[in-house]
């Protein structure tokens, strides 16, 4: 098991570019199994999440094969319609292959995903979105039989705009036959990205993005070359790191529209934000004032993937801030082990209130989950003397080469053996 070994008090200066969306990158991935033909996805990183995601593929039939930083996937040949729990507990995103294979073959039998223990994160939403669309379904023995043959476009109404249903829903619809409206979805850039992937294949969708997204079966669809949107979570949690640690950072391939409360946030407090393009510069004196309020919400609200990174900062800002967790119910684990740092945080069922401190301090800490290990991260970066991580796999899952990106920002940070 690895760690990251951390020498904090360090500000950060230079440039630093955001890797493509894992986020984007995993259902497109699942996608790929509705494709005849060859799909190439440009400049993919190799977040764990995604190697995980291959090895699925491939076990499925999918021809995976890597060309620098280029992913090539043909799934022309594949004939396998089991997910076993071995290979689908090791991620949440386990779950996408579903519509897709129901599309492809008719029949699907796929164990529970696994993934961030944030929360319950149950599936209903997937499951019923399927049945509606004439899949018939039987949960059993830790699997999901699922048969599709009765499969008809229909209209679908989510009654909470779950992210993954919708994007199982609508890869689901792409080959079923008529029109599928899906009313109340999610509408997260990476759906955008998800549709626009789905579109250069040849599929018929639209309205992603907006309360309704409207899909016209076809009969195929085709290889393309695609590159994902930029990771808007790291690029968020590249501009919080700047903000507090203080320093000057150019950060290349952040999209200003996707992170829009961050910014607003960001820019109440003594930072200054110069946003260019797909380009933002960053210049802290890494001791801001506190937010004072923020809650988690859908997009474009505030994303729970950037809440823990937020509790970092707020620990050192001056004043006080209520943070309120309204996506997933298990996602303060991150907490217990800011305290040990030295923060002053309370908090109950899905609130907390950080009374920000004048200093962090190094200590042994451990990842609870991909943004929860990132925020301590943070705070490792900043505290006096050094800090240990443990179970930095999880922050593998959606950051690439973590510690090398920090280094060249000026970061005392190692990635050592235990
Ligand atoms: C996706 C993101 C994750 C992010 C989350 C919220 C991916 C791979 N992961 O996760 O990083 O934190 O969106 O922005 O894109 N729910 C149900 N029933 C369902 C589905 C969801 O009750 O069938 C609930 C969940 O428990 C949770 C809430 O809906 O409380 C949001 O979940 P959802 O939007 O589905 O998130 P994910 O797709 O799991």
């Amino acid at each position: 098991m690895e760690k990251f070994f951390i020498n904090g008090g360090k500000k950060l200066f230079g440039k630093i570019k955001v890797d493509g969306a894992k986020n984007s990158l995993l259902p497109v991935l699942a996608a790929t199994i509705m494709v005849d033909g060859e799909v190439r996805l440009k400049n993919v990183p190799k977040y764990t999440d995604v190697m995980n995601m291959c090895v699925i593929l491939e076990y499925l039939g999918v021809l995976v094969r890597w060309q620098q930083d280029d992913l090539i996937l043909d799934a022309s040949k594949i004939e396998e319609h089991t997910i076993p729990t071995a290979l689908a507990g090791a991620l949440r995103s386990s779950i996408f292959a579903l519509g897709p294979l129901l599309c492809r073959h008719k029949i699907a039998k796929v164990a529970y995903p696994g993934g961030c223990e944030i929360g319950l994160r149950p599936i209903d939403l997937h499951l019923s979105g399927l049945r509606t669309l004439g899949t018939r379904i039987v949960e059993k023995n830790g699997y999901i039989y699922a048969n599709g043959e009765s499969m008809e476009g229909c209209d679908i109404i989510l009654d909470f705009s779950s992210v993954g249903a919708t994007e199982n829903l609508m890869m689901a619809g792409v080959l079923t036959k008529g029109i599928t409206r899906i009313f109340n979805p999610a509408k997260e850039p990476e759906i955008v990205d998800l549709a626009d992937f789905l579109n250069a294949c040849g599929a018929k969708v639209e309205g992603a993005g907006t309360s309704m997204i409207y899909i016209e079966g076809v009969e195929k669809l085709h290889g393309c070359e695609f590159e994902v949107i930029p990771d808007r979570i790291a690029a968020g949690t590249y501009l919080l790191m700047c903000a507090m640690c203080g320093g000057e950072v150019e950060i290349e391939g952040f999209l200003p529209y996707h992170n829009q409360v961050l910014l607003a946030k960001l820019c109440q407090t003594a930072c200054q934000i110069d946003i260019k393009d797909d380009k933002i510069k960053v210049k802290s004196e890494g001791t801001l004032d506190a937010f004072g309020e923020v809650e988690t919400a859908v997009y474009p609200g505030l994303p729970t993937d950037l809440q823990p990174q937020i509790m970092a900062l707020q620990a050192v800002s001056h004043g006080f801030c209520l943070i309120v967790e309204n996506l997933f119910e298990a996602r303060f684990k991150h907490v217990p082990e800011l305290i040990k740092m030295g923060a002053d945080i309370r908090f109950r069922s899905n609130v907390c209130v950080i009374k920000g401190k004048d200093k962090l301090y190094g200590a042994e800490v451990n990842s609870p989950d991909l943004r929860g290990g990132v925020a301590l991260v943070m705070a490792g970066m900043k505290a006096e003397g050094y800090t240990t991580i443990s179970g930095i796999e999880l922050i593998d899952r959606g950051y690439y080469k973590l510690e090398e990106k920090l280094s060249a920002l000026g970061v005392d940070i190692k990635r050592i053996d235990d």
